[in-house]
């Protein structure tokens, strides 16, 4: 550190030097990205509310009820007012938190060994770390051609050691929805934890199902799930940190909390990882659910589907790339049978579009922040490229 401290206008400067090696959300390249521009609301609120510390909620308590009515907005969203949660870190930690749950609820069922978790093959990287942090072990489950875990083989992994079942809807590459009522049948059946994975579909789908998209029952309609995963710093327009779990009633959490007796509000119970954790984006996230509503929602999402299908016509008209599948929503998967998706990925790279790259596909999240002249301008590019390469 400076040892006699450096004067405002210059750490301004030297900051915008730096920063300018960012990529903007503003210029369009930034199309693998699950985040975006937040809201402008949310925006204010974060500044105007920084030192607001959920962590300590006694001395917050107006704060923490604003959290409270946003667990019952997301609640409501997903079908079930009853519901009970946190806004968290982000999906990594929210699905942490539900897997703690499970395994502490699991575990007192399978008397001794390893607790095993079916996850599909293509679930998020988090359940990784849960398995590693929680001493949890992972079954994987393969998808259909349609990239969506198959209920027949997620019966056939379960062992006397199961204690969970994970249902995607939205997976991070292709943003497909596993067969949740299906899932949920079977989780009801053999009396096992069903989590739901909705970290980006949990702020899409119940607006394309307003739209009038015939998708699958995620949610808490299906009696079986227990706990879902819905990320407002996603698709929500709110600002990071802002993750959140929600489960299906209290009894999940009452018997799964740390206490923290220390508090200076006074002693707090709960179950998530974060201590101190800001206020502010939850009180953001708050205001900006509350400001754009269902209707605000649906026309973000509508809007993003129109650019979706714009992108996908424009993949299906060039030549040696296709669609990894049809889109179900904002998220588009790029293959190719003839050209190495590596070599594309990098000359895009080269001209400053920043996709995802998954093992043998190219994604491109649809975000607000993409815009028709954007998808014009990165077509014509992928044509050239495609073009040249081999
Ligand atoms: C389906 C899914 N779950 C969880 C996560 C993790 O979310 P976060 O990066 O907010 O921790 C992601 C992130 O992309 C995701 O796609």
């Amino acid at each position: 550190m400076n040892q006699s401290g450096v004067p405002q206008e210059k750490i301004l400067e030297e900051l915008s030097e730096k920063l300018n090696k960012d990529l903007t959300y503003e210029s369009g390249k930034i199309l693998g990205s699950m985040c975006t521009i937040p809201h402008d609301l949310a925006r204010k609120l974060m500044t105007i509310y920084l030192e607001k510390n959920l962590g300590d909620p006694g001395l917050f308590k107006g704060t923490q009820e604003i959290e409270i009515e946003t667990i019952k907005m997301l609640g409501s969203l997903l079908n079930n007012p009853k519901s009970w949660g946190y806004i968290v870190s982000g999906g990594t930690e929210g699905n942490i938190v539900a897997m703690r749950i499970a395994r502490n609820i699991g575990r007192t069922k399978i008397r001794g060994g390893t607790p095993e978790i079916i996850i599909p093959t293509s679930a998020h990287i988090s359940f990784d770390k849960a398995a590693d942090l929680l001493g949890i072990r992972l079954v994987r489950v393969n998808l259909d051609r349609e990239y969506r875990v198959k209920p027949s083989e997620v019966k056939k992994a379960i062992t006397d050691k199961t204690i969970a079942i994970v249902g995607i809807a939205g997976t991070t590459s292709l943003g497909t929805i596993d067969p949740i009522e299906e899932l949920s049948e079977i989780a009801l059946e053999k009396n096992l934890y069903l989590h739901i994975d909705a970290a980006f579909g949990g702020m899409v789908i119940p607006f394309l199902e307003r739209l009038g998209y015939k998708l699958p029952k995620f949610d808490f309609r299906n009696q079986g799930v227990c706990s879902i995963t819905i990320d407002p710093h996603k698709m929500g327009l709110a600002p990071i940190p802002a993750g959140g779990i929600l489960f299906k009633d209290r009894t999940y959490i009452l018997e799964n909390c740390f206490e923290i007796p220390y508090l200076a509000g006074g002693t707090y119970a709960h179950p998530i990882i974060l201590g101190t954790r800001s206020g502010a984006a939850v009180i953001a996230t708050w205001a900006t659910l509350k400001h754009l509503g269902i209707e605000g929602y649906t026309r973000i999402v509508k809007n993003c589907m129109e650019v979706t299908h714009q992108l996908e016509k424009g993949i299906q008209q060039i030549k040696n790339v296709e669609l990894a599948t049809k889109p179900v929503m904002n998220i588009v998967g790029i293959t190719s049978k003839k050209l190495d998706i590596c070599q594309i990925d990098q000359e895009l790279r080269k001209l400053r579009w920043a996709l995802g790259k998954f093992e043998n596909l190219l994604r491109i999240v649809v975000m607000p922040h993409v815009k028709p002249q954007h998808i014009q301008q990165f077509l014509a590019d992928l044509e050239q490229i495609t073009k040249k390469s081999k």
